[in-house]
């Protein structure tokens, strides 16, 4: 969708939105459209008490007289409480109003939006509004009349429209990435399998992020064998992929997302029930986060370095793959006991961890997988998990989170959770038991990352998927983690040049 920021002025058709701070009055524009509407506005206001809440909503129909269509009120909520999350929500709010409308007006003129300062405000709402916008309806060869979108662009007139449409760029270069993350969770498995994902994210190549892609031939050769072990029972080829952005001077240090791209997970042997098997198409949501992520750091041109890595491959049980009861060696030469061939994605992320260090040495690593569903159980969609060896990093992770709600809760690492998957013939299984199974899942990892590297993983299980329409994104992928790492960057990386 196209947004366009304009000096503010009184639209002569089309709809028209106005934006209200809490226990506001209109002003100049608002107090003529309601004139327009021969007063109609000020008295539904009246009617309906409304107050300004953020994602408070009132629609009048202007009847004759006037090109305009419609005039819809949205509150914005106090002032006080203005955050990245409550003003893209409020722009997000706007969609289920406009979405079949041809041409639309967003006014925002009232006291708390009026200042040079208050310029990230009208950029907040059209990037919430942005990101609702966004559906898969690809495959849909019939669309239902009441559903199909028609706009296509809006006009916010504002206080400071340079300033405003300046903001807005930066927003819109990270939602691009949510999109392709979006778009790449969305897309069933005999579609996107390793090599259509590899092939995809090949395309963002260009304009100084470099993506490259390993084939089996050379994991072979690398000793990645705790990966091939997974992609064995499988047609697919698994792939590697490495994004390469250097946007930093030569000294800042680099840091590393990895993501798990398990691109279907039957479970292999340890096959899963069929009820619901069909969300193990979005098992490469952490890969997803990752090659979006790259793409809106590329395309703001972030000044930072940063590395993204992704494991892919499909889980399937064939008469090739791996069984329970197998012990395979990692590329570092760790071995690991196979006892449930569902507990693939750590197997995946071993040796990706293994080989982003090897070569990239960062300072700092990220992982993000779908890793459990001890996570769902333990905290559902509404935080991601989070296990850290350095409690820095972990706080600026979940403050971030906090601000534009995505939001993260750590849980405890230690040695008593790290002995569950000790083996009596490997130096490790690959599954802890019953109990603290997403903690088991990041103490395996964790025997992965050197000890001087500070790493953080993102247990994203819960929180990749939705089956329900939510604030800022349709039903289906939520596109979690690509705004919460843009802006981690840039607030830790960018500005403190690590
Ligand atoms: N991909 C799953 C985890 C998952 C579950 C993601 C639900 C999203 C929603 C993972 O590979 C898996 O199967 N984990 C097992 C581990 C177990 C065998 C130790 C699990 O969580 O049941
Ligand atoms: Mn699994
Ligand atoms: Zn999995």
């Amino acid at each position: 969708m196209k947004v366009s920021f304009n000096q503010l002025r009184l639209p002569s058709s089309g709809s028209v939105v106005i934006g209200l701070g809490y226990g506001e009055k209109f002003g100049k524009i608002g107090k003529a459209l309601d004139k327009i509407a021969n007063g109609l506005v000020s008295e539904a206001l009246k009617f309906r008490k409304f107050k300004g809440k953020a994602g408070e909503l009132l629609e009048v129909f202007v009847s004759s007289g006037s090109n305009l269509d419609k005039i819809v009120v949205f509150g914005l909520g106090s002032k006080e409480n203005y955050s990245r999350k409550s003003l893209e929500e409020a722009g997000a709010s706007l969609w289920a109003k406009l979405f079949q409308e041809e041409l639309v007006s967003i006014i925002l003129e009232s006291d708390s939006v009026s200042k040079n300062s208050d310029s990230e405000i009208p950029a907040l709402v059209a990037s919430g509004l942005v990101l609702r916008s966004y559906n898969f309806h690809k495959y849909l060869t019939k669309q239902d009349s009441s559903k199909k979108v028609v706009l296509k662009k809006v006009l916010f007139s504002v206080s400071f429209p340079a300033k405003s449409r300046g903001l807005y760029r930066k927003l819109e270069h990270i939602n691009n990435g949510v999109f392709l993350t979006r778009d790449l969770v969305n897309e069933p498995a005999n579609i996107l399998n390793p090599s259509q994902f590899a092939r995809k994210v090949k395309g963002l190549s260009g304009n100084g992020l470099r993506v490259s892609v390993i084939g089996k031939a050379e994991m072979s050769r690398l000793g990645m064998n705790a990966l091939l072990g997974v992609a064995k029972g499988s047609a697919q080829p698994p792939k590697t992929v490495i994004f390469e952005w250097n946007g930093g001077k030569k000294s800042q240090k680099k840091i590393a997302f990895v993501g798990k791209g398990v691109c279907f997970d039957s479970g292999g042997i340890s096959i899963k029930p069929s009820q619901g098997m069909w969300d193990m198409k979005w098992d490469m949501g952490g890969a997803a986060v990752v090659a979006g992520l790259m793409k809106s750091l590329a395309e703001r041109k972030t000044k930072a370095n940063v590395i993204g890595i992704v494991g892919l491959v499909e889980n399937m049980p064939d008469g090739a793959a791996q069984r329970p009861g197998d012990i395979v060696k990692s590329a570092d030469g760790q071995t690991i006991e196979v006892l449930n061939t569902d507990a693939e994605g750590r197997l995946v992320l071993a040796d990706i961890l293994w080989y982003v260090q090897k070569r990239f040495k960062p300072s700092h690593i990220i992982d993000l997988a779908t890793l459990t569903g001890a996570v769902v159980v333990a905290l559902s969609k509404y935080y991601a998990g989070l296990f850290a060896n350095d409690n820095e990093l972990a706080d600026q992770l979940i403050s971030v989170g906090e601000d534009l709600g995505e939001r993260l809760w750590r849980l405890p690492m230690g040695s008593e959770y790290d002995k569950l998957i000790n083996s009596k013939i490997a130096d490790m299984k690959n599954i802890g038991g019953r109990n603290a199974g997403a903690i088991t899942a990041a103490q395996f990892l964790k025997r992965f990352v050197k000890n001087d590297v500070k790493w953080a993983h993102i247990d994203i299980a819960g929180v990749t998927w939705t089956d329900v329409d939510s604030k800022l994104h349709p039903s289906g992928a939520t596109g979690y983690g690509v705004r919460l790492l843009n802006s981690f960057v840039e607030k830790y990386y960018e500005k403190n040049r690590i």
